[in-house]
């Protein structure tokens, strides 16, 4: 009975085959409850032979939009590991194109269903950012770290690219069962999976975790429930600073752990070997999905010495499904008086600008490099200081967290210290300003100037020209937001 229609997908959770064969089912309107979808390694055949068959190569030159947040949601849903996923989204794309607002209704059990699997892939995504731990091995064409992981979901290919940014520098390969990642400093590829047992299991590496561990370890805030439920024991088991807890937990104090083990680093000198180690990732065993997680998590944050004097941390603000992520280098005095990003001299600039280009501020997540405050105390005033580059990289974490979670199409980078983190690598501005550069979500980043550049300029007649160029560049940061917005 060939009004079926059968696909076999050959990849698990890949957007693009996925999406080629939705376009061409839906340009020849073929209904939902028409097709089986199934993965190749999955041995049903779903219409017992009796459907025609769609092969995933070939495409539709039909231009299909979509909400935006459909797109974001169906990367998410692929990566899950229920069978169900591919059908499911097809379900919703042909439901949209009937009801375009479809998404906003919660309480559909399409709609539902969709936001738990995505729900699900991210928190799995972020548990592999947080629990990967590097060994070191030495290869024939030298060294190289290797990392055991075990995930639920099909998510090494989606949450790799945040490893490529976080150890830009080194040889890694990431080893689960069934995907592997590698990454030779300049590409990143992808192959099969392997065993535990292919991988290393012990090295130097874990006892500088177990230091650092025990620097920052603080019995008042440990909660061995919560720590457990966070992080599944198969996690647990490939933990080096796992090991610890039972002993830390038995001492009441910090410095009677130090005493007594000898080993007593200080958090400093922990901090510092942590930082030249690749694999040192997460320092604190905290769950953080949401923004606001973020924003909470953000207050006890010690991975650089700025939260010393700082008064508090400031996090991102705006929508969650923003299209547009502006990022700033760190927040200033009246910033860090606030709690907000670009309350200040600077704040008015962007605002300012941000008018003039069509923008509404509220529509935008606005962030910073940086979250906390670097300052030179200077009589009554603080006198703004540059994060370092080691400053960014550990601030990092927070800033692709927040990018990972808004997953906004455009990214706009204001300035060199930005660029830097957005980017990954140190770049001059005024090379790549203007440019569109792909990020790993599927959409690009672009660069500017700061506009505290502008307060500093002198010449008047070179300020209006500069400014000038700022409204341009957020107008095409607007434009292409609105443009990548919704093709499927
Ligand atoms: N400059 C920035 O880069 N960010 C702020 O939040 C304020 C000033």
């Amino acid at each position: 009975m060939n009004d079926l229609v059968s696909i076999t997908l050959d990849h698990a959770a890949n957007y693009d085959e996925w999406r080629a064969v939705a376009r061409r089912l839906l340009a020849a309107g073929v209904a939902p409850e028409r097709t089986g979808f199934r993965h190749a390694s999955s041995s049903a055949d779903l219409f017992d032979g009796g459907a025609a068959i769609l092969t995933p190569s070939g495409n539709t030159d039909r231009n299909i939009r979509v909400p935006r947040a459909f797109v974001g949601l169906a990367r998410d849903v692929l990566c899950h590991r229920d069978g169900s996923r591919f059908a499911l989204l097809y379900r919703l794309l042909w439901r949209l194109s009937e009801n375009r607002r479809l998404l906003e209704n919660r309480a559909d059990a399409d709609v539902y269903a969709a936001r738990r699997l995505a729900k699900a892939v991210r928190r799995e995504s972020h548990k592999m950012k947080a629990f990967v731990r590097f060994r070191r091995v030495e290869s024939e064409s030298g060294e190289a770290f290797v990392a055991w992981f075990e995930p639920e979901h099909h998510i090494v290919e989606r949450t790799a690219p945040f490893f490529t940014r976080r150890f830009s520098g080194m040889r890694w390969s990431i080893v689960t069962p069934e995907r592997s990642a590698h990454w030779d400093g300049r590409s990143l590829t992808f192959g099969d999976g392997a065993t535990r047992n292919d991988c290393p299991d012990d090295d130097a590496l874990e006892n500088h975790w177990r230091v650092y561990y025990a620097s920052i370890f603080n019995p008042a805030r440990l909660k061995l429930n919560a720590m457990r439920a966070e992080m599944p024991v198969k996690f647990w088991r490939n933990l080096p600073e796992s090991r610890l807890i039972p002993e830390l937990s038995r001492s009441a104090r910090r410095e009677q752990y130090a005493s007594r083990s000898g080993t007593a680093p200080s958090a400093a000198t922990a901090r510092r070997l942590v930082a030249s180690q690749p694999g040192m990732a997460m320092p604190e065993v905290t769950s953080v999905n949401t923004l606001d997680d973020i924003a909470s998590a953000l207050q006890q944050c010690s991975r650089c010495q700025l939260c010393k004097s700082a008064t508090a941390a400031v996090p991102g603000e705006g929508p969650a499904h923003a299209k547009l992520l502006i990022v700033g280098e760190q927040p200033g005095d009246e910033e860090d008086l606030s709690g907000r990003p670009f309350v200040g001299p600077a704040g008015k600039v962007l605002d300012a600008a941000l008018e003039e280009a069509g923008i509404d501020r509220k529509s935008v997540f606005l962030t910073n490099t940086v979250k906390h405050f670097k300052f030179k105390p200077r009589g009554k005033r603080r006198i703004h200081q540059r994060p370092n580059v080691s400053e960014i990289e550990s601030c990092r974490w927070w800033l692709d967290l927040e990018r990972d979670i808004v997953s906004a199409p455009v990214t706009l980078a204001l300035g060199a210290t930005a660029a830097r983190a957005v980017l990954g690598r140190p770049v001059k501005v005024s090379d790549i300003r203007g440019r569109a550069i792909a990020n790993d979500n599927g959409g690009v980043s672009l660069v500017t100037i700061h506009p505290a550049f502008l307060l500093r300029l002198p010449n008047q007649a070179e300020a209006r020209r500069q400014r000038t160029q700022f409204v341009n560049d957020l107008r095409m940061a607007r434009t292409r937001s609105e443009q990548s917005a919704s093709l499927l």
